[in-house]
């Protein structure tokens, strides 16, 4: 991977006002921002507040991470940490547990990943099947399109690009093994797909190939999990979303605090569920945001926050 720092730093941040307003809840907290990226929110978020607050910026992506600390700078309340957010807890001191204010996961790929055709996330631009986020990933895009059976990569497909024609997208790709750069996945997907609507079929494939080989959906579950024990009574998680597989599981564990949506009642009927919606409408960017910034089009904010003890039994 050849890094360009300088590309990370116009990065522009979804919903950075809403979030810091919603997230922040203590200016002397401890908070995490789990995917770093550019370090938009970051700094949205160490503008708001007071010298003794702290910030754990952590990124799969060692690319990011470094631009990250760039653009951050000599800054003493900020601790970059390189690292996949489902493992959360492992990637924070023991003695943070339970005294975190907020904690941010602003979703999926940055603008930056998908520009850059060496990394294989695009459709728009040719290059190696690859689509992983950090180094450490075992699987690559290559593996998935050329050593997985019809009927994983069909419920693949289908399930995680919610893309009606996978069957046939499924038999093109398999046909025409091996394939090797984006160009060739984009030619099968076209095969099937033709004319204005090629256009959503491929970001679906992409969408759906790149979930499975960040392991995306299983990683959000865990990281919503271990945030519950990390954060403080009363502390806060902020989730910006960009499609609904991604947002299903937010609302549904922010509703329920598991990931089957099931409320826990006591003895008496008294709900135990140990997490509350803030906002009970989702927070999308207004037309100016979208304007300036396409790529937050799709983005859905919702913040949840963890109940104080005696509010879990009322
Ligand atoms: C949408 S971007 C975040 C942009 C950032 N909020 C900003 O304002 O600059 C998502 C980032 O999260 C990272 N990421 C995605 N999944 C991750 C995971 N499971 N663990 C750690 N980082 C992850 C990606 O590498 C990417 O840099």
């Amino acid at each position: 991977m050849v890094a360009d720092m300088s590309r990370w730093h116009t990065h522009t941040p979804v919903l950075a006002e809403p979030t810091a307003e919603l997230l922040i809840t203590d200016p002397e907290g401890i908070y995490v921002d789990a995917t770093l990226g550019g370090a938009g929110h970051t700094l949205e978020i160490l503008s708001r507040v007071g010298e003794h607050a702290h910030i754990y910026g952590i990124d799969q992506d060692r690319q990011a991470l470094n631009a990250a600390v760039e653009r951050v700078g000599d800054e003493n309340r900020f601790t970059p940490v390189e690292g996949n957010f489902g493992y959360l807890s492992t990637l924070l001191p023991p003695e943070v547990k339970g005294h975190i204010s907020g904690i941010l996961l602003d979703l999926g790929v940055s603008t930056h990943q998908i520009r850059d055709p060496e990394r294989g996330f695009s459709f728009q631009a040719e290059g190696p099947l690859d689509m992983r986020m950090s180094d450490l990933t075992g699987l690559s895009a290559w593996k998935v399109v050329n050593e997985y059976t019809y009927e994983k990569l069909r419920d693949i497909i289908f399930h995680y690009g919610e893309e009606r024609n996978s069957r046939r997208i499924a038999s093109a790709i398999i046909e025409r093994r091996p394939l090797e750069t984006t160009a060739d996945l984009r030619s099968a997907v076209e095969e099937v797909v033709r004319g204005p609507h090629a256009v959503k079929s491929l970001a679906r494939v992409f969408q759906a190939i790149r979930i499975e080989v960040n392991r995306e959906l299983e990683m959000l579950r865990s990281a919503l999990d271990e945030s519950l024990a990390l954060l403080r009574p009363g502390g806060r998680i902020a989730a910006i979303s960009y499609h609904s597989l991604e947002d299903r599981i937010v609302k549904t564990f922010f509703r329920s605090g598991n990931h089957e949506g099931r409320v826990e009642k006591d003895f008496y009927g008294n709900d135990l569920v140990a997490i509350e919606p803030v906002n009970r409408q989702v927070i999308r960017p207004d037309a100016e945001e979208v304007a300036e910034n396409p790529a937050s089009r799709s983005a859905k904010l919702r913040v949840a926050q963890k109940k104080q003890k005696s509010e879990e039994t009322s």
